[in-house]
């Protein structure tokens, strides 16, 4: 295998503070075994990664967890990231964000807040995190609004919740949001678990583009609306975090180091702990981020593939759960020889009926079902 090239900065520093969180959604992207890893850095920890990571050059810095809120820390951080000069993102489910709180947050330097919705109504929305948010998610748009904030609303889309799409984007603007990101579900972690219940069929999708399309023409710059495809149903690989141990380095509550934040999944990579190595050692040297940088550990069909320096083989966190093997094409893409797995996976989940699968019920997110469950993910078989 041909050497790694050398990378640039990573430009986008994910700091996970913690694992717990009160929501308990079906496609949450936390480890399905999340429970076996409840250690969390300190508040000096992460600060030193903080200003670890200014040093090699980052210049974004999410908040992210489980519910970053849950850190009694977190102005600490904030006013840290602040000072050492990153834009700073606080991705919530609002849980735990009233005015005194979001006042705090703004004082400390906080430049901006991402606030997650499951659905524009009611019942699918507390259905869908299992908990009673709907209301509260409501009254901390407002305080978002009321902080002079950007207004970002997430939604994470798939089969129960698409056809809402008109309404959805509907509550976004009448709420003020300035972006809105419609997420079709990555199928890792929970959402793989649940993929027979979330996938979508290809009308949905068509649909919803549709939709989306009428709301941009008629809405304009007022709200950008961002849809993010699904790669299930596209036939082409997606360049995942804009390739691996390029851009984005995630650090996990226990201060794990990882390129992508299922990657610790992968079996046979080890990846550094912020506690044992400098971020500059972990990004420059270690084999966990150097494994698949570039294209010289590629094989067939993406080593001679046109598209390789495109699409970087696309993901190697998707290559392991549906090819089981990690180095290989992901397949997702129509060339890789278990393409096969994806368009029986979109063929199965499109014979089911709204309601999903009988044979298995949707599973939660929570400690319970983490430890019942808790060995890595098993690969699609
Ligand atoms: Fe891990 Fe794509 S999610 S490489």
């Amino acid at each position: 295998m041909t050497q790694p090239p050398r990378p640039g900065p990573p430009l986008w520093l994910l700091a996970e503070l913690t694992y717990r969180c009160p929501l308990h959604c079906v496609f949450c992207f936390n480890p399905v075994d999340f429970a076996r890893q409840d250690s969390e850095l300190g508040t000096e920890d992460w600060l030193r990664v903080l200003r670890e990571g200014r040093e090699l050059g980052a210049v974004q810095c999410g908040l992210s967890g489980g519910e970053p809120l849950l850190r009694d820390d977190l102005e600490i951080i904030v006013a840290e990231a602040r000072r050492l000069g990153y834009y700073t993102n606080l991705l919530t489910s609002g849980v735990g964000l009233d005015a005194d709180r979001a006042a705090a947050l703004k004082a400390a330097g906080l430049d901006h807040v991402q606030l997650s919705f499951q659905d524009s109504t009611r019942e699918m929305n507390d259905f869908l995190s299992h908990t009673k948010t709907f209301t509260l998610k409501n009254r901390v748009a407002k305080i978002i609004k009321d902080q002079g904030w950007p207004m970002v609303m997430n939604v994470v889309i798939h089969r129960m919740n698409i056809d809402h799409i008109d309404r959805i984007i509907e509550m976004a603007h009448e709420m003020g949001a300035e972006y809105l990101e419609l997420a079709n579900t990555q199928y890792y972690s929970w959402a793989f678990l649940n993929r027979d219940h979330l996938l979508p069929t290809h009308e949905q999708l068509r649909h919803a583009e549709q939709v989306t399309d009428a709301w941009r023409a008629r809405l304009g710059e007022r709200m950008r609306i961002f849809f993010v495809a699904p790669d299930y149903h596209e036939g082409r690989a997606k360049k995942c975090v804009n390739g691996w141990g390029s851009m984005f380095l995630t650090v996990a509550p226990d201060g794990t180091a990882l390129p992508c934040h299922t990657a610790r999944m992968l079996p046979g990579l080890a990846f550094p702990n912020v506690t044992a190595h400098s971020l500059r050692e972990i990004w420059f040297d270690s084999e966990g981020f150097n494994r698949y940088r570039g294209t010289g550990w590629m094989k067939e069909p993406c080593a001679s593939c046109d598209m390789r320096e495109q699409d970087l083989g696309g993901c190697r966190c998707q290559a392991y759960l549906l090819a089981h093997d990690a180095a290989a094409a992901d397949p997702v893409c129509a060339k890789s020889p278990e393409h096969h797995r994806v368009v029986e996976a979109v063929q199965r989940a499109a014979a089911h009926g709204p309601a999903g699968p009988v044979e298995h019920p949707l599973v939660f997110r929570d400690p319970a079902n983490s430890r019942r469950l808790a060995s890595p993910v098993t690969p699609d078989r």
